[in-house]
């Protein structure tokens, strides 16, 4: 690892590496939890501040990415390693887990999974449509092109991609799959794209027309919006007192979630005077700071960050006490 979390291996870049390694206010002999591994630049920043009685939890449902983790830290005794979703957190055996000081959830895709055409992210590099991060776990994106109606399909669009187009692309896929099944990506792409009016203006970098469509399905495939929803509440239980909760989300959806979980839980809702009084209001949590994005500095080095916005949050004790 070099300095700023980069590994030279994999090309990945780790997003806002100092703020989230500020945020999680990592100390010698605390316990965290990265609960999005990838490719470790994050876990190797947590790893650096911790002493010979620190722990280090780590997960990913990707198999390819415990592979990089067992490689780099199989052999370190501060570190556990696990395979599966962090939505499954409290299935943990929580003596193994909890009290945890920090958790740190870094959404989405990482770089190698776009970049390696066989995991079928990608409308850029044809590879087979799969777009699972577990590979052993859920339906490929083919095998539900294959069977979704030609309203779910146009739902799922336009909720995950904000696609305006869904309606049609979903019409033109539903055609299209009545002559021949859709098992490449490129091939998804072309289709979608041919059913995208294209919107370039001069100067600008042109996206891919297919963009938003692909992120719909791939966040559709992976169930990541409720993963992060059954996350959040697990990450939030497994935190001792003081302890620093930090995401990063990658689209408004995401972002959405974190935003109004972190606030319903560090703020009174606003009361309604028809209504008789509720229980008291009891925070569980504090906000540390606003939500932080990448600089220019860094959208240079990484232009992957653009979207990248950090929020992190601090447990209260019980009765709300800071
Ligand atoms: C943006 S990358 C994380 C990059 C990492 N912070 C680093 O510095 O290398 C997201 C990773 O989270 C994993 N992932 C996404 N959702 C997950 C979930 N619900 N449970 C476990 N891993 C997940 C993906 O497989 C991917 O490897």
């Amino acid at each position: 690892m070099t300095a700023g979390g980069a590994d030279a291996t994999s090309g990945h870049l780790p997003v806002l590496y100092a703020q989230v390694l500020d945020g999680l206010r990592v100390h010698g002999d605390g316990r965290y939890l990265d609960g999005t591994f990838g490719r470790g630049g994050h876990a190797g920043g947590v790893l650096e501040r911790l002493g010979p009685d620190g722990r280090l939890l780590v997960m990913d449902k990707d198999p390819d990415a415990i592979a990089v983790a067992e490689h780099r830290f199989g052999d370190d005794a501060r570190v556990s390693i696990r395979r599966g979703s962090f939505a499954d957190l409290a299935s943990w055996d929580a003596a193994a887990v909890a009290p945890l000081d920090g958790i740190l959830f870094d959404l989405g895709v990482s770089s190698p999974q776009l970049d390696v055409a066989e995991r079928g992210f990608s409308f850029g590099k044809d590879g087979p449509l799969d777009m699972r991060m577990d590979p052993d776990a859920g339906e490929r994106a083919a095998d539900w092109i294959a069977r979704a109606s030609e309203a779910e399909i146009a739902d799922v669009l336009w909720t995950y991609g904000e696609e305006r187009m869904s309606r049609r692309i979903a019409r033109a896929i539903v055609a299209r799959r009545a002559e021949a099944p859709f098992l490449r990506t490129a091939d998804l792409a072309a289709v979608i794209a041919a059913n995208v009016p294209r919107k370039h203006k001069p100067g600008q970098k042109e996206t891919h027309p297919a963009t938003r469509s692909f992120q719909a399905i791939r966040i559709h495939v992976n169930r990541e919006l409720a993963d992060l929803e059954t996350g959040l509440d697990a990450a939030l239980d497994a935190l001792r007192t003081g302890g620093r909760l930090a995401v990063i989300s990658f689209h408004s959806l995401e972002d959405r979630i974190v935003k109004r979980f972190i606030a319903g839980h560090a703020k009174a809702p606003a009361g309604n005077r028809r209504l008789p009084e509720a229980a008291p209001f009891v925070p569980r949590l504090r906000i540390v700071a606003d939500a932080a994005r990448a600089d220019e500095a860094e959208l240079r080095a990484n232009p992957r960050a653009r979207s990248a916005v950090l929020r992190v949050a601090e447990k209260l004790a019980p009765g709300g006490a800071a």
